[in-house]
């Protein structure tokens, strides 16, 4: 069974699906792998490193995917939306495709995904479950996103992020506020905590707590209640806009007195909500600066523009998306870790089992045999169950 890495095919996409530590792992597991020319080059990795690892080299694209039978992928059809659809006439009939697939973005990728015959897993669909916490892509992209969020931020504000005595005087430290202490939210308290800052963050999930205050970060309480805040897979519930705007009344003032503010709120499958309105910003210091990690479907703020880095009222508002491939080598490193316990746990004796009775295998499940068969994409878009999944 071949194993095939292409470049990725997202304009400016750094990341790359495998890492050469990993080859040795999948050789030993019965998988082959085949890695375009040039794949790894803009994470930092060579393809004399894949080679020595025991990885063939293909010269191109096609040739990768015309001869592996599984394509490992950062960004899919579907997560890829300006050139992900060339993908859709490289695949074979019976091959398997794992990868980001943004499976809640649209009805149509999927279908079109379907109907190229490919079997695909996603892996937004991982299980919040122990077993499955080694192949947690999302979380690991969470975290280098959530690191990177707080970079961007001390590079922008005018204002130095440690309390400094020295001869010149005191330099108080910077207020960073982080709104949704999910992955991404704690990786930023713990980075603002490293830089010196003083980190507060809000989630309604009240779990959250704890794991804010483990950081050094002081949870902020708002005397607001989600009406079931949290699901049984660990997300956030969707609530309703009297909430919302409740949230929003009550964060305005933390909002006006912070220089970073990080907001990262988001429930699967749902447009975030707007918690930072144009008011809240115009309330803030002129030079701090908000960095949406939600920006991607929308944003948590009413001035984010997704891709870009804008100045309203005096405040950097960055938006960008894709953060995690800015951080190539790591984040292709994780993710490489992740795509491995996933094939590892996929396959035996080199060949990949799609065992229904699995959970990790049944939920990644994206489309097979020509249908889109995953049970919660399908109640997303209102089609009707498969026989195999009415109870
Ligand atoms: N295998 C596992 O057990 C596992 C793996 C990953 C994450 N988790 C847990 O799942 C939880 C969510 O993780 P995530 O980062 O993927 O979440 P996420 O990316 O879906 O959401 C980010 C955060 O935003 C919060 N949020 C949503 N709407 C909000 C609002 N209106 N106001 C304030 N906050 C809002 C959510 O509660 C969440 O903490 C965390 O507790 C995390 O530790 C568990």
């Amino acid at each position: 069974m071949i194993v095939g890495v292409a470049r990725e095919a997202f304009p400016g996409e750094r990341r790359v699906a495998l890492v050469p530590v990993v080859v040795p792992g999948l050789l030993k597991a019965g998988f082959e792998v085949l890695v375009e020319a040039g794949a790894g080059l803009n994470a930092g990795y060579r393809d004399t490193d894949y080679v020595e690892k025991g990885a063939r080299l293909a010269p191109s694209r096609s040739e990768v995917f015309r001869d592996s039978d599984v394509i490992a992928q950062v960004l899919c059809y579907g997560s890829n939306d300006p050139t992900g659809k060339d993908d859709l006439a490289l695949y074979r009939g019976g091959q398997t495709v794992i990868g980001f697939h943004r499976p809640f973005g649209s009805l149509e990728s999927a279908l079109q995904l379907a109907a190229s015959s490919v079997t695909s897993f996603s892996v937004e669909l991982m299980p919040r479950i122990t077993r499955a916490q080694s192949m947690d892509a999302l979380s690991s992209m969470a975290t280098i996103c959530g690191y990177k969020a707080v970079l961007l931020a001390a590079d922008r504000l005018p204002r130095m992020f440690p309390m400094l005595t020295t001869a010149a005087g005191t330099i108080t430290p910077a207020r960073v506020f982080i709104i949704g202490a999910g992955v991404a939210g704690l990786q930023a308290i713990a980075t603002a905590r490293r830089l010196g800052a003083v980190a507060s963050a809000y989630d309604l999930r009240p779990a959250a707590k704890e794991q804010v205050q483990s950081l050094g970060g002081r949870f902020i309480e708002l005397p607001i209640e989600a009406a079931d805040a949290e699901d049984k897979r660990g997300y956030a519930k969707q609530q309703d806009e009297a909430f919302f705007q409740r949230q929003r009344e009550l964060l305005s003032r933390v909002v006006a007195e912070s220089d970073v503010v990080i907001p990262a709120a988001v429930v699967p499958g749902k447009k975030p909500p707007v918690l930072i309105t144009s008011d809240m910003v115009k309330s803030m210091a002129p030079g701090s600066v908000i960095v949406d990690l939600a920006a991607e479907r929308g944003g948590n703020c009413e001035l984010t523009k997704p891709g870009q880095r804008v100045i309203e009222h005096g405040v950097t508002i960055i938006g960008y998306i894709n953060v995690a491939s800015t951080v190539p080598y790591h984040a292709s490193q994780m993710y490489a870790k992740n795509l491995t316990a996933f094939l590892l746990h996929l396959g035996k004796e080199g060949k990949l089992q799609t065992n229904l009775e699995d959970e990790i295998t049944r939920d990644t499940l994206l489309t097979r045999g020509g249908e889109v068969v995953n049970a919660r994409v399908r109640e997303f878009f209102s089609l009707s169950p498969l026989p195999t999944q009415e109870s």
